[in-house]
């Protein structure tokens, strides 16, 4: 965990919906505090540097790597986890995918893909190839080739314009 010579203080945020006070450090990443603090475990921790979007939340909207946000920079925003999507219909359609394409093996980029995926779907709808492409491109998966993960997002774009 990442500390610094900071006192600790009280940081309020809203997360998933519901509003928190984490007492932390300011500079401590957002993705620890969500994990360890808050026991939000669906966001990972990949390279910790910022190049593998196995950390992605949403901070108002915007997709971001946890590990690379100071939990005081969080304050008084709305953050987003994988958890905050359970009752999504658009992530059961993107899960469902990712099932039936093989879009998931290890498992640890797959939480940052399917937020990316939604991202995506939620400015997209109707995505071409190139843009699933550019969508995912902050996400990195050492386990299958991404073409599974292409196809799964395009097939719950198409589910998802057909209902
Ligand atoms: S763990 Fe944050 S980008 Fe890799
Ligand atoms: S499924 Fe293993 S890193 Fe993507």
């Amino acid at each position: 965990m990442t500390t610094n010579s900071s006192a600790k203080r009280d940081i309020s945020l809203t997360v998933n919906g519901d509003s928190k006070t984490v007492r932390a450090y300011p500079m401590e990443r957002l993705l620890d505090v969500l994990r360890h603090e808050l026991g939000l475990t669906g966001t990972k921790e990949g390279c910790a540097e910022g190049e593998c979007g196995a950390c992605s939340v949403m901070i108002d909207g915007t997709l971001v790597n946890s590990c690379l946000v100071p939990v005081l920079q969080a304050q008084g925003s709305s953050v987003t986890t994988i958890e905050g999507f359970s009752r999504d219909a658009r992530l059961s359609m993107v899960q469902e995918a990712f099932l039936e394409y093989g879009g998931a093996q290890c498992g640890i980029c797959t939480p940052g893909m399917i937020l990316a995926a939604i991202h995506l779907l939620n400015k997209k709808p109707r995505p071409t190839t190139q843009d699933i492409q550019e969508g995912l491109s902050g996400n990195l998966c050492r386990c299958t080739g991404y073409i599974q993960i292409c196809e799964a997002v395009a097939e719950a774009a198409r589910r998802s314009a057909a209902r």
